[in-house]
């Protein structure tokens, strides 16, 4: 393993101390929809390991892949069986140790998806739990409770699931009569962990030193903030509704104790190995606390993936992001997609461009402007300081599948929510790799099964193969943004600060440095580039004297 460390470690000499996440690109690969190995419909690790060189092409520091465990689907991976195997559709252990192997050979990290909140209703410990009698130490690694009710037929509080209907399911016993019931926040099939138990906590920090003997590099840490319940249970406000009795269950003051462990294991790892939470919290305060020293080193920005295409609001978002990251010395991380949202260039295609948690299936779209904004929002996230992550698929401009049949669509959102909320498979479509009729490439030529969800015909345009010597193509530009990204002074660490510079109020233009600035015309008609100013790269073919609307341009300022 040393040697592969060195290979990825010679690409970030220019960072202090090897801390290469502080200003890393980061590539979200979904699994089951990037590449598909082996021909049965469905992404796995045959088929990551044979992109490999595109994604050193592409130009990313680092791979994060979504959960790749044993797992029965009640809530698309994140309910895991097992935290120490792989499952079988993406392949064994040893596929996954090669491919870190094969990753660091080619100079990529790679970051794997912990999910400590809660397991599979068929994890073991659940399994023993269900087996065992109320009161027991199996179920106190759950939470366990009697029903409210003459006969506990009501759920022990009010709580809703986060993808709708009550957050309790209630066992049969052993003795064939109704129970208690347990909680779950998310899915049924997904039982939240008691984190007041110390075998819970041991039990992670074991699992945290499995994959980093495995030479993982980084834990993405899932729904960071949900881990420790207020023992009391109380019921959530009235009216009743999924975020009523958030208080007593995100942000709550222990939590930050479980990270400190964590990150004493992390710690005593070489080669910087790092912990990266999923965290979303309105408070930047009490976000930045989850970033201090002895904590996670680095957390997403959902505050920038949801924000509208709009000058003012992403000022205002990015200020801030730098002022809370600011006193804890935490790099700053900046995302416009991943797997649970809707494709950005379908968001920045409507009117309302702010619809991350409220999707607008059937509403108006302008694909065309969706993805000029997208090419524009690339050159801004790139030119920010700190770390950013490409979600699959963005790099090829591709848009959200909203068309899905009700009979196809995947995800426990889409039942949960009684059909109202169409879920988030539309942004889980495999990919396009070449050819012009699905699978795309996405799975072997001859005799392979049908990718697991439907790709659009249209997407012929939009494959690698169609777009890679196209130099007008989305994935030119990602390219050339990546590129340049690595080699421009200016952007090599997020320490050089951002300076604002004077322009219009629906113009976003911000210097690096003194010879580099990055400039974003949220309006609709051209603006004028500054006079001392050439154009390194830009989103769209600018005559070097203005920029027109929805579009941006890096310049060297002389
Ligand atoms: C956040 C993950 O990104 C999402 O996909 C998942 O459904 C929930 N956490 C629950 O694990």
């Amino acid at each position: 393993m040393t040697s592969q460390l060195q290979t990825v470690q010679a690409r970030d000499q220019h960072l202090p101390r090897g801390e290469w996440w502080r200003q890393a690109a980061i590539y979200q690969v979904y699994v089951r929809s990037f590449a598909d190995g082996n021909g049965d419909g469905v992404g796995d690790l045959r088929g990551v390991r044979d992109r490999l060189d595109y994604l050193r092409g592409l130009g990313v520091d680092a791979i994060w892949l979504n959960p790749w465990y044993p797992s029965p689907m009640a809530g698309g991976g994140y309910d895991i069986a097992d935290y120490r195997d792989i499952d079988p559709v993406f392949g064994t252990l040893a596929e996954a140790e090669a491919l870190i192997t094969e990753a660091h050979t080619s100079g990529i990290r790679v970051i794997i998806d912990i999910v400590p909140n809660h397991c599979s209703a068929e994890h073991p410990w659940f399994q023993s739990a269900l087996a065992a009698t109320p009161g027991s130490p199996e179920r106190a690694r759950f939470w366990f409770r009697p029903g409210r009710g003459r006969d506990g037929e009501l759920p022990p509080n009010n709580w809703i699931s986060r993808f709708g209907g009550p957050a309790w399911t209630r066992v049969t016993e052993a003795n064939g009569q109704p129970g208690e019931w347990y909680l779950h926040l998310f899915a049924p099939g997904q039982p939240d962990f008691n984190w007041t138990d110390p075998a819970v906590h041991a039990e992670f920090l074991d699992v945290l030193r499995f994959w980093m003997d495995r030479g993982a590099d980084g834990i993405r840490i899932d729904s960071a903030a949900i881990l420790v319940k207020d023992p009391a249970l109380a019921d959530g406000a009235e009216p009743v509704g999924p975020g009523s009795a958030e208080k007593y269950y995100t942000d709550r003051d222990g939590i930050h104790e479980i990270y400190r462990e964590w990150r004493r294991v992390t710690d005593a790892y070489p080669g910087g190995r790092v912990l990266i939470g999923e965290i979303r919290l309105p408070d930047h305060e009490r976000f930045a606390r989850y970033l201090r020293p002895d904590e996670m080193h680095s957390a997403f920005n959902f505050d920038f993936l949801r924000c509208p295409w709009d000058a003012h609001e992403l000022r205002d978002v990015i200020d801030h992001t730098l002022a809370a990251h600011d006193p804890v010395g935490a790099p700053a991380t900046w995302v416009l997609s991943n797997h649970d949202v809707t494709r950005h260039v379908t968001r920045y295609g409507r009117s309302d461009t702010f619809d991350v948690g409220d999707r607008q299936h059937g509403a108006a779209l302008d694909l065309d402007l969706g993805t000029r904004r997208a090419r524009a929002a690339v050159l801004l996230t790139m030119a920010l300081p700190g770390a950013v992550y490409i979600y699959q698929g963005e790099e090829l401009g591709l848009w959200e599948v909203e068309d899905l049949a009700d009979d196809l669509r995947q995800d426990p959102m889409f039942v949960r929510s009684s059909h109202v909320d169409p879920g988030r498979d539309g942004c889980r479509i495999p990919l396009p790799w070449s050819g012009g009729e699905p699978p795309f490439g996405f799975s072997p030529a001859a005799g392979a099964d049908a990718p697991w969800l439907p790709q659009p015909q249209e997407w012929s345009r939009y494959t690698v193969e169609a777009q890679a010597y196209d130099e007008g193509s989305m994935l030119s530009l990602y390219r050339a943004v990546l590129q340049l990204r690595r080699v421009e002074p200016a952007l090599a660490s997020e320490r050089t600060p951002l300076d604002w510079l004077h322009a219009r109020p629906d113009v976003l233009a911000f210097a690096r440095g003194d010879a580099f600035a990055c400039m974003v015309n949220l309006s609709t008609e051209p603006v004028a580039l500054p006079e001392c100013a050439a154009v390194l790269l830009a989103s769209c073919p600018t005559d070097g004297r203005s920029l027109p609307g929805d579009a941006a341009a890096w310049l060297r300022l002389t």
